[in-house]
């Protein structure tokens, strides 16, 4: 089926506040959101904070070694208890900074300093709960009442997150995040991430190792694993590396490069090496900021002779200049000029995403 000719999302859609309103109600509350890595909070009472588009959540370790999710907010009077946007290590209980209420790692009320146990009902005043879940060690947060699991819902997803499990990405480990604030739309992000039309412009350094995308594509003919083939197992410059290839991945797997994006806010980057996990925390209609993170295999890392740097270069400039582009995309489609755009052949995948969207956005 072509998708040549079709529009674009109408330019309001990436600018206007009420759409982002909308978009934080319908998709981001009504879907599972990424959050972030599940080694980052590794012991009972370790804790990370999330920013789910302007709510604040708490997911906590407890003491069965299971991570639960909550409001970051106090059931006393409100205050925020946890900084945003960190994690740490809550002693013995989560304190809230104001009148020292204390809530176990299970989310109950079980200290009120000065307040008697019979003036408040403690019992009903446990932190407001959300759901969570992990994926390959990657943690999900849902604001709303999830229909699936996240690895049931990630069955009806566009891109088959599930074909990269043989990865085994619970056993990986971070060797580095990167932070990158964007003046875009998140959507943006979403559709430049879909379409290969733009690196042979953008991209000269990927296309020189991937020449499937020199001619514009995201499949390989031939290939039915969506994979890319590269020079090599390395995601460089070069395509070469001295980091071992994975156990467990077929010699196809390997050598080639994959992608997936996850509606609605990650995108998985896969290679014979690494795996390269990013998070899009929208701030705004026009803000978003990137968290990006380099895994890993353990057994890689202790390696002496381990050096991820011309990985997590190559990949840092490929990444901004993608960056670059969608800034300049941002720019353009605030203009009143611009009523939409218009999708070629090559664009069926930022076309399906914008289906996917607009399903999720406008659904009752
Ligand atoms: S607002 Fe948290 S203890 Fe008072
Ligand atoms: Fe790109």
């Amino acid at each position: 089926m072509s998708s040549a000719g079709r529009p674009t999302l109408p330019g309001r859609d990436y600018h206007a506040p009420e759409i982002f309103e909308l978009e934080r109600e319908k998709i981001f509350f009504g879907e599972w959101f990424y959050a972030g890595r599940a080694d980052r909070a590794p012991e009972p009472g370790d804790f990370l904070t999330v920013d789910v588009v302007g709510e604040s959540i708490l997911v906590v370790r407890g003491k069965d070694g299971e991570l639960r999710g909550f409001y970051n907010v106090c059931r006393h009077r409100g205050s925020r208890i946890c900084d945003p946007e960190t994690r740490g290590h809550a002693k013995g209980a989560i304190k809230c900074p104001y009148h020292a209420w204390t809530y176990s790692y299970e989310g109950d009320l079980i200290g009120t300093p000065l307040v008697d146990p019979d003036e408040v009902d403690r019992s009903a005043l446990s932190l407001w709960p959300v759901h969570v879940d992990v994926w390959q060690g990657f943690v999900f947060v849902h604001l709303g009442e999830p229909k699936a699991d996240v690895r049931t819902s990630f069955e009806r997803q566009n891109d088959r997150p599930l074909q990269y499990e043989p990865w085994r990405m619970d056993e990986l480990r971070t060797v580095e995040q990167t932070v990158t604030e964007l003046a875009a739309n998140w959507k943006i992000l979403i559709e430049n991430y879909n379409e290969c039309l733009h690196c042979p412009t953008v991209h000269p350094e990927l296309v020189a190792v991937a020449p499937t995308f020199r001619k514009g594509l995201v499949f390989e003919e031939g290939r039915d694993d969506w994979g890319v083939s590269m020079e090599g197992a390395g995601y460089t410059a070069t395509g070469t590396t001295t980091i071992p290839v994975m156990p467990g991945l077929t010699e196809q797997q390997a050598n080639a490069m994959h992608g997936a994006s996850i509606f609605p806010n990650m995108f998985i980057d896969l290679t014979g090496t690494v795996v390269i996990a990013t998070r899009m925390q929208p701030r705004g209609p026009e803000r978003t900021t990137i968290i990006t993170d380099y895994l890993f295999r353990p057994e890689a890392i202790a390696d002496p002779g381990f050096d991820p740097r011309e990985t997590i270069e190559f990949s840092e400039l490929v990444a901004h200049q993608d960056y670059v582009v969608c800034e300049r995309v941002q720019q353009g489609v605030r203009s009143r000029a611009f009523t939409h755009g218009v999708y070629a052949e090559k664009d069926e995948l930022p076309y399906a995403f914008n289906q996917t969207y607009l399903a999720a956005r406008d659904r009752p």
